[in-house]
């Protein structure tokens, strides 16, 4: 029997309702396989600033840096949105991301067949859609310094900073033609290298370092572009790698092609170890969605299908990451659905219904 070390963080909102659902999941995968998950959970985000007086504690991030993995919920909600305030749940995922070093977030977008009517979008234009989206996760508007905001004796001022390394840029790109190179070998490098230094420079790296990997085809779009061919030709894309802020950005456009914001998992990936795994934080990538929190209402599907990216990409269980993705084809094969992803006819379920199917299905 082996042991796993899995740190939980439920945070704020639907965050603590859809990990409860990922780890029931696990249980069964336990239970299979016989593994053991030894869990430690720990106060983040809102829930930590009135506990605790901050959204990440050091302690917090040592038991991250003690595990093989960290599963988080999600941050935040109206209580801790005043704009004034010098500390914010949103704190609690930055930090982490920062103090873990974890600079490639991979945002897959996968479209099951049996959701393609019920979507916004023409079907036709849905068919074949399969991208990895590589967000460059602890550098650029996010964490470049200056950062500030002052008052002048013109009024208020404001300052970020968009600033990136030659290495910075490098590791990431590393990550996506890797990845590229075990699918369909087709790299997009999206930036603004038409307005911004650091699009000219990312663009000047992305072809050095696609120079290593020639059996990769490497394109570059701009990214406001790139925002609208993800609507018009989605099919189109394998990998994507883009800046930090550019990648929050598009892949809550494309969560729309997936059908929903819940159906969209994520990995967090650092430096890779000897054996080839590394720490990594996994987590959907929506937010505590406070308009629906506490209602049953919240797809835990974007969580448990983080949960095998996890097994898979930490703890080297590419079986029983597959047996769980296997188990979400079948409920939605089924016709269940969370609200926010059903249509007429339809099987509607609530949160921990649908855990139960998916863990059942395991
Ligand atoms: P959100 O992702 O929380 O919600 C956007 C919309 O999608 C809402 O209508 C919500 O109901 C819906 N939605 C999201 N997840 C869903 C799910 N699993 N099932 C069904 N519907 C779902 O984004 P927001 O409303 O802009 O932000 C709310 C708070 O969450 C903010 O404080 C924001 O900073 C925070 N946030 C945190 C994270 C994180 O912790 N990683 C990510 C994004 C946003
Ligand atoms: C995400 C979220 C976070 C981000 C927020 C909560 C800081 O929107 O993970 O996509 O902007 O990175
Ligand atoms: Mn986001």
């Amino acid at each position: 029997m082996s042991t796993f070390r899995v740190l939980l963080t439920p945070g704020d909102g639907i965050g603590p309702e859809v990990l409860a659902e990922a780890t029931k999941v696990l249980a069964r995968i336990e239970r299979r396989f016989r593994h053991e998950f030894v869990y430690e959970e720990e106060t983040i985000g809102g829930a930590a600033l009135d506990r605790y007086g901050v959204a990440l504690r050091p302690e917090t991030v040592a038991k991250a840096k003690a595990s093989q993995a960290v599963l988080f919920g999600a941050v935040g909600g109206p209580k801790w949105d005043d704009p004034r305030a010098a500390r914010r749940p949103e704190d609690a995922i930055l930090g982490m991301r920062k103090q873990l070093g974890l600079f490639a977030n991979l945002r897959p977008v996968r479209i099951y067949p049996e959701m393609i009517a019920q979507s916004t979008l023409k079907p036709e234009v849905l068919e074949g859609v399969d991208m990895v989206v590589i967000r460059e996760l602890t550098g650029g508007l996010y964490f470049g310094q200056p950062k500030k905001r002052w008052e002048s004796a013109r009024g208020r001022q404001s300052v970020d900073t968009l600033r990136y390394s030659e290495k910075e840029v490098a590791r990431v790109m590393h990550v996506g033609f890797q990845l590229a190179r075990q699918r369909r070998k087709k790299l997009t490098s999206v930036d603004k290298a038409n307005v911004l230094r650091t699009g000219q420079m990312w663009r000047e790296i992305a072809v050095e370092v696609g120079k290593q990997y020639p059996d990769v085809e490497l394109e570059h779009i701009l990214v406001d572009a790139c925002a609208m061919y993800l609507i018009r030709r989605p099919a189109s894309f394998d990998v994507i790698v883009t800046e930090n802020m550019f990648g929050d950005i598009l892949t809550d456009e494309a969560a729309m092609l997936a059908g929903s914001m819940g159906m969209m998992p994520s990995a967090s990936l650092g430096r890779r170890t000897k054996n080839g795994l590394g720490i990594g934080l996994y987590e959907p990538i929506h937010g505590s969605a406070p308009d629906i929190a506490g209602q049953g209402k919240a797809n835990p599907l974007a969580m448990i299908l983080s949960t095998a990216m996890m097994l898979r990409l930490s703890l080297g269980l590419e079986a029983e990451a597959a047996a769980i993705e296997s188990a979400v084809d079948g409920v939605i094969g089924e016709g269940y659905r969370t609200p926010d992803i059903a249509a007429a006819g339809d099987n509607v379920v609530n949160t921990t219904k649908m855990g139960d199917l998916v863990a059942e299905r395991v």
